[in-house]
């Protein structure tokens, strides 16, 4: 066991703290204000090879391994917790699920442009009533001959107005369960598919989260990903690794916070000195660094084992969990330490405490990561 970072892991992860210092830090807390999609910046991380960072290049991607995509999510959360949310549906849930479950032509028509950052793609499995109980899609496909008839509304869909491929999952035989759920590639622009109104959101204000309504959609039989009846394993698999990318977005919104609340107990000074020189601070700071340090190898213990191709579901549920938990924390205690200047927009951490409780819900609740872990610790 060795815990040293390669010199090109060392490499992405300086690459991808420039870009978010000089690129995303400018103007976060106006879009977080305005709930403004930083749709420039996601497009130079695109030619920086960050939105396809674990695809083969020769479908367009960086050809990476899953620890630089933890290294460099770890950094954009730091500072951009929304642009990392786009970063990784892009990369975990839709380009990698096309480049492990498609075809080749599929691969050449959608996973090339997404990986090269041309496009963006978005990941649509959760409906009103089909969160945590993902088995439960309303959204049905009916089979029409060369295509399939799409019916049905998505919600808190993540890059669901900037996206332009939306991998749908839905129920094609509601009589054979999970085993009769199935995913497709569905365009933007097909005829009946519409986008809701945009998600006035607590925190990650600056992602694109809709909904996502399909009335008589003709999505042509050869976008079907996989067999009929592959969706929910399909939709399974992808989370798996999702989860990573989650579980590195807290990590990264933790450590920025510490990050931020490290230098400013340098700074400020309160009875003579500075308030890192106080006890209660530094205890603080103590069990901050050691909880981020803890949450960081998990993280990427998981990417380890997924990059040697073990079974990483329970890595990455426990990884999920944990760093979701420690980022509430933390950004919390951020906040302490700062005082009430932890509470105005300037200082960064409020945004960070909002950004943090997301990752405690989506790509499964800290209940559903317990659900997966205890189901491995049982079985
Ligand atoms: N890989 C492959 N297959 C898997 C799998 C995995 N990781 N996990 C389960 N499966 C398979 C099982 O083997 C089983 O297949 P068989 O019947 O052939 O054995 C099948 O899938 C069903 O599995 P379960 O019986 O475990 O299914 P369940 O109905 O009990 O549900 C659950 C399990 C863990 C609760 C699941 O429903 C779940 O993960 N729910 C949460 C969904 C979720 O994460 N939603 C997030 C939305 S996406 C998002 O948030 C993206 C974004 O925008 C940021």
């Amino acid at each position: 066991m060795q815990f040293d970072l390669s010199e090109e892991h060392l490499a992405v992860r300086d690459s991808a703290r420039d870009f978010a210092r000089s690129e995303l830090l400018p103007g976060v807390i106006e879009r977080d204000e305005h709930q403004k999609f930083a749709s420039d910046q996601v497009k130079k991380m695109g030619e920086l090879g960050f939105m396809g960072m674990m695809v083969d290049p020769q479908y367009g991607g960086s050809g990476m391994d899953t620890i630089s995509y933890v290294l460099a999510m770890e950094e954009i959360s730091k500072v951009d917790a929304s642009v990392a949310v786009c970063m990784s549906v892009n990369n975990s849930l839709v380009c990698w699920g096309l480049e492990h479950y498609g075809n080749e032509a599929q691969k050449q028509k959608y996973l090339v442009p997404l990986a090269a950052g041309q496009k963006i793609g978005a990941f649509c499995l959760s409906e009103p009533e089909a969160g945590s109980d993902a088995t439960s899609q309303k959204t049905i496909a009916i089979d029409c001959g060369d295509y399939y008839l799409l019916n049905g509304t998505k919600n808190w869909i993540t890059n669901g107005n900037s996206a332009s491929t939306y991998i749908v999952i839905a129920q094609t035989n509601a009589a054979l369960g999970h085993k009769g759920i199935s995913a497709f590639i569905v365009e933007r622009g097909y005829p009946g598919f519409v986008v809701g109104n945009k998600e006035n959101k607590l925190g990650i204000r600056g992602s694109d989260t809709h909904a996502l309504m399909f009335t008589d959609v003709k999505v042509p039989k050869e976008n079907r990903l996989g067999d009929e009846g592959f969706g929910f394993k399909f939709a399974m698999a992808t989370l798996s690794g999702g989860r990573i990318g989650i579980a590195a977005q807290a990590l990264g919104i933790a450590s920025g916070a510490y990050e931020l609340a490290l230098q400013y107990s340098k700074e400020r000074k309160t009875f003579d000195k500075p308030i890192a020189q106080h006890q209660a601070i530094q205890f603080k700071l103590a069990d901050m660094a050691t909880q981020i340090d803890a949450a960081r190898l998990m993280c990427l213990k998981a990417a380890y084992l997924k990059d040697k191709h073990q079974d990483y579901a329970t890595a990455s549920a426990m990884a999920k969990l944990f760093s979701s938990k420690i980022a509430m924390e933390i950004t919390s205690e951020a906040i302490q330490i700062h005082g009430g200047y932890g509470y105005v927009k300037e200082f960064h951490v409020e945004r960070l405490f909002r950004d943090a409780k997301i990752t405690q819900i989506y790509e499964g609740t800290s209940e559903i990561q317990k659900i997966v872990i205890s189901r491995d610790l049982l079985k």
